[in-house]
């Protein structure tokens, strides 16, 4: 997609973004990390890449690691298939989950069990039958953290309280599976090293759209869109996109069409881009992933 996109007329924009809390967040995490057995690392299966923070390697040191592609029913099932193959080829261990619904949700537990079997028997060798795997969930804002940790824990869940050898105030939530997880999800700040980042991060609400200009976010959507999904944009705006526009043109052509007109005669494409990015998160345009395993 990358390579993709280098050759459409992509508007260039400023993101005015501050992270604020970035070190408390991280500080929580590098303390925390020694108390679990594993860590779970959530992913947006939409954009695995963007909301992958690489620092995920130093902090989670050598711990095993699960790796959640979260939100797939808003992902293109062909292509979160690639990246599971991807993850995979990688060691890594997947699981595929739509946190909102609960889907893919009571896999966790097995796969943390497999994950961490050689501990298991550890356990067991040791007479400490019934110990519970300790994990920490892991993930950039609003990926869907507490969503699953909610989820998981469903009914069944206690808060273990304190535990010897643990932090003072350290709660951990029992999910009746012979596994803790952490109350608190770690907060990993996502990487803008380049605009299309902060853009895939802004389409997926993990940052605020209003962050970044909303005209032309909508506008370079459009020209994605036109890239990698044109019969999303044919059924939902009723328009073929005309392959020689500019990405505000594109938004012009869909504004004619849902008759979002200003008073003077001209369309109003701000309102088309708001209404554009507003249906994505509602997933009206279907099932679309943003990021492939080879961009
Ligand atoms: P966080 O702890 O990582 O910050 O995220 P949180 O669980 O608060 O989830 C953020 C939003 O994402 C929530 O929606 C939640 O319902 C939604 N969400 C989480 N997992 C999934 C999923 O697998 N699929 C879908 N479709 N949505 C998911 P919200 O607060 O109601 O806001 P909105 O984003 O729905 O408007």
């Amino acid at each position: 997609m990358g390579e993709l996109m280098a050759e459409i007329p992509y508007e260039k924009m400023n993101i005015q973004w501050f992270p604020g809390h970035m070190t408390k967040a991280q500080r929580m995490i590098e303390e925390n990390i020694k108390l679990v057995d594993a860590v779970c690392e959530i992913l947006d299966a939409r954009i695995p890449r963007s909301s992958r923070n690489p620092d995920i390697d130093r902090l989670a040191g050598d711990k095993p690691r699960l790796v959640i592609l979260n939100r797939t029913d808003l992902a293109d099932p062909a292509v979160t298939a690639r990246w599971r193959a991807y993850f995979e080829a990688q060691g890594l261990s997947i699981l595929e989950t739509d946190a909102k619904s609960g889907k893919g949700v009571k896999e966790f537990a097995p796969a943390v069990r497999r994950l961490l079997a050689d501990k298991l028997r550890d356990y067991e060798a040791k007479g400490q039958v019934g110990r519970p795997l300790r994990v920490m969930i892991l993930g950039i804002p609003n990926v869907g953290k507490s969503t699953f940790i909610n989820k998981v824990a469903g009914r069944k869940a206690a808060i273990a309280g304190d535990k010897p050898g643990v932090t003072r105030g350290k709660q951990w939530i029992n999910i009746g599976t012979g596994l803790d997880l952490l109350d608190t999800p770690g907060i990993l700040w996502p990487k803008f090293d380049s605009q299309e980042v902060g853009e895939m991060l802004a389409l997926t609400n993990a940052i605020k759209a209003d962050v970044l200009d909303k005209e032309t976010l909508g506008a370079n959507f459009m020209l994605r869109l036109r890239a990698l999904y044109p019969n999303a944009l044919m059924e939902r705006y009723k328009f073929e996109p005309d392959p020689e526009a500019n990405g505000f043109e594109l938004l012009e052509q869909a504004a004619k069409k849902r008759g979002f007109l200003l008073s003077r005669g001209e369309y109003d494409i701000e309102r088309m881009a708001n209404t554009l990015l507003g249906e994505y998160h509602e997933g009206k345009l279907g099932r679309l992933s943003l990021e492939t395993p080879d961009d």
